[in-house]
C-alpha cells in the first residue's frame, strides 16, 4: 500500500479525489494526502475540518475482492491501525471509540470515513479516509469539548510524515491478514483491549430511534453488541451513532 502517493496543497475532500482518481485508473493501494481540505466529509453526512498544516487528511484507495458486508471489518482495521500508530508515535494513551474514532482522554483526535462503490455483491472500490488532528491548537467552539489534537495533548508539535508511514504499516499488516483469513480472534482481542466503548453505558441513536444499554461485545462481523435489558441489540456501524452516557 502507498506505492503511489498523490499529494495536494488543497482539495475538496481526499475521499472524493480518491474516488475520482479510481475512475481514471489509479492503482490499488494509492494514497491521497492533502495539506488542506475545503469540503472535508465526516460520517453520517457531517462535515470535517481541514485546516492547513494542522492535520493528516488522507485517503487510501483499495480494490479488494470482497463483499460489501466485509467493509465494516476493514473499517475496524483502520481504527485499530491509527490507534496503534498514535500510541507508538506519541506515547499518548489513545483508545478506540467503536467503530473507528480514536480518542485521547475521551476526546476525538481521529475520524475515519469509509466509502465504497459496489456492484451487486462485489465491492468495486473502497476509499478509507482518515483524518488525524496533529498540530491543531484551537478548535471552533462547537468542537472544543469533544475534539483534541496530538499537540494539545502532548504540549508539543509532531512531524506528520512518520505518523502517516506508521498508520500505513499498521493498517497493511492487519489488512493483508484479513484478506487471507478474515477477522481473526487475535485481531479482535487486540481491538477489544483498546476499545473504550466496551463496558460503557451507551445510547444507540438513529433517526426516530433511541435505545440505551451496556456495550458488551464486538462480533467477528465488527458489530457492537448492546445489552438493553430486553435482550441484546446487535448494531452495525453504518446506521447508527453511539454516544456514551
Ligand atoms: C468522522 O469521524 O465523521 C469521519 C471523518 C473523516 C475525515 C477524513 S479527512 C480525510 C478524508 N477525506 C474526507 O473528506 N474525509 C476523510
Amino acid at each position: 500500500l502507498g506505492q503511489k502517493i498523490y499529494t495536494y496543497d488543497q482539495v475538496d475532500s481526499t475521499n472524493l479525489e480518491a474516488r475520482r482518481m479510481a475512475e481514471r485508473g489509479a492503482p490499488d493501494g494509492s494514497l491521497f494526502v492533502a495539506e488542506t481540505q475545503n469540503q472535508g466529509r465526516g460520517r453520517l453526512g457531517r462535515s470535517w475540518i481541514g485546516e492547513p498544516g494542522g492535520g493528516i487528511w488522507m485517503s487510501l484507495l483499495l480494490l479488494p475482492q470482497v463483499k460489501p458486508s466485509d467493509v465494516s471489518q476493514i473499517t475496524l482495521i483502520a481504527g485499530l491501525a491509527v490507534c496503534l500508530a498514535v500510541r507508538q508515535y506519541s506515547g499518548l494513551p489513545a483508545l478506540i471509540k467503536w467503530p473507528n474514532d480514536v480518542l485521547i482522554h475521551g476526546k476525538k483526535i481521529c475520524g475515519i470515513l469509509t466509502e465504497m462503490t459496489a456492484e451487486i455483491d462485489r465491492v468495486s472500490s473502497l476509499v478509507v479516509g482518515i483524518g488525524i488532528n496533529v498540530n491543531i491548537d484551537q478548535f471552533p467552539a462547537t468542537l472544543k469539548d469533544t475534539a483534541t489534537s496530538l499537540s494539545m495533548e502532548a504540549g508539543k508539535q509532531f512531524a506528520r510524515a512518520p505518523l502517516v508511514a506508521s498508520v500505513l504499516n499498521a493498517f497493511e499488516r492487519h489488512y493483508f491478514t484479513f484478506l487471507e483469513q478474515g477477522i481473526t480472534h487475535e485481531f479482535l482481542t487486540q481491538y477489544k483491549q483498546l476499545c473504550a466503548t466496551l463496558g460503557r453505558q451507551v445510547k444507540v441513536v438513529k433517526p426516530g430511534y433511541v435505545q440505551e444499554g451496556l456495550a458488551s461485545d464486538i462480533t467477528l462481523a465488527g458489530e457492537l453488541v448492546v445489552d438493553t435489558g430486553q435482550g441484546p441489540l446487535v448494531v452495525n456501524a453504518g446506521e447508527v451513532s453511539v454516544r456514551g452516557i
